[in-house]
């Protein structure tokens, strides 16, 4: 296995998704470090300036789904900072350069952790959001979502009004099992795929982490996107050391000019 470091590398990440019958990405935190929105590991994270959070927020949602919403809904909370990130955030040129290679076939799916919308605010439109997506509420017992703004929040915790099930964030909690049609979604591509561009992603957290290793043990192909080594680095076939924001769009502009379509 040759793996491909800076300039080489943009050219064989675009050759590589060229050369693919179905290629698809994984991107995670990384991504949307250029839209404002810190990571949560590494230089600058998150959690390596204040510690990890606790990893039991489906526990404590379940003993007082109330208590839950109420904590989310504080004007004073600790989610406010976050959501008002969220909200300001745009798609920086590392999303807008994903779209354009999935306008271009290059890409049949992006898979991402981030629950920030920014994909979709992009344009990605095959798109499965295995962490789910900040912007939506979902029933945890139908998994029916719905934009977080067409619920009534007069009555706490919000119920489904398909099954009557509860409603919470459409963000998977830590220790909350992936909802399954998503989970199936990413697990389908992940074996349809014979090359996976991982971008912006530590790839730590399972069962996305898993995704690159299955393209993998069926000989595809790995190109990492990311300023820094991964647990990926050592068996990606192509590693672009850069940000998305940066790389990305070059490896799109390589792939036109490789398809004589630049
Ligand atoms: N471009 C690309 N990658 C970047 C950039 C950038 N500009 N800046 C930082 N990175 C890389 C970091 O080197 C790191 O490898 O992005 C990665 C971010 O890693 P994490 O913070 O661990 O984020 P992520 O991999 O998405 O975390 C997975 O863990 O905390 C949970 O649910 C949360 O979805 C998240 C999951």
């Amino acid at each position: 296995m040759t793996t491909f470091f800076e300039d080489d590398a943009i050219e064989a990440a675009a050759a590589a998704l060229l050369r693919a019958r179905y290629p698809i990405a994984l991107t995670g935190a990384g991504l949307s470090v250029e839209s404002g929105i810190p990571p949560f590991r590494g230089p600058g994270g998150l959690w390596t300036k204040h510690g990890e959070p606790p990893m039991n927020g489906w526990e404590l949602f379940l003993a007082d789904p109330e208590l839950a919403w109420r904590k989310r809904l504080d004007p004073q909370g600790p989610m406010r900072e976050l959501f008002e990130r969220l909200a300001a955030a745009r798609p920086n040129a590392g999303h807008l350069a994903l779209v354009e290679l999935e306008e271009m076939g290059l890409l049949r799916c992006t898979v991402t952790q981030n629950i920030d919308d920014l994909h979709r605010i992009a344009g990605q439109r095959e798109l499965a959001e295995i962490h789910g997506n900040a912007t939506l509420v979902r029933c945890i017992e139908c998994a029916a979502r719905w934009p977080r703004e067409e619920i009534a929040l007069d009555v706490l915790p919000p119920l489904c009004t398909h099954c009557g099930g509860l409603l919470k964030s459409d963000t998977v909690s830590f220790g909350e099992p992936i909802p399954p049609d998503v989970l199936e979604r990413c697990q389908r591509e992940a074996r349809s795929a014979d090359c996976i561009l991982v971008a912006g992603t530590s790839a730590t957290v399972y069962p996305a982490a898993a995704l690159p290793i299955e393209v993998l043990q069926r000989r595809g192909t790995v190109i990492e996107v990311n300023p820094y080594d991964t647990e990926l680095t050592g068996v990606a076939h192509v590693v672009v050391r850069g940000p998305a924001g940066d790389a990305l769009p070059r490896i799109a502009a390589a792939a036109r000019r490789i398809a004589g379509t630049a």
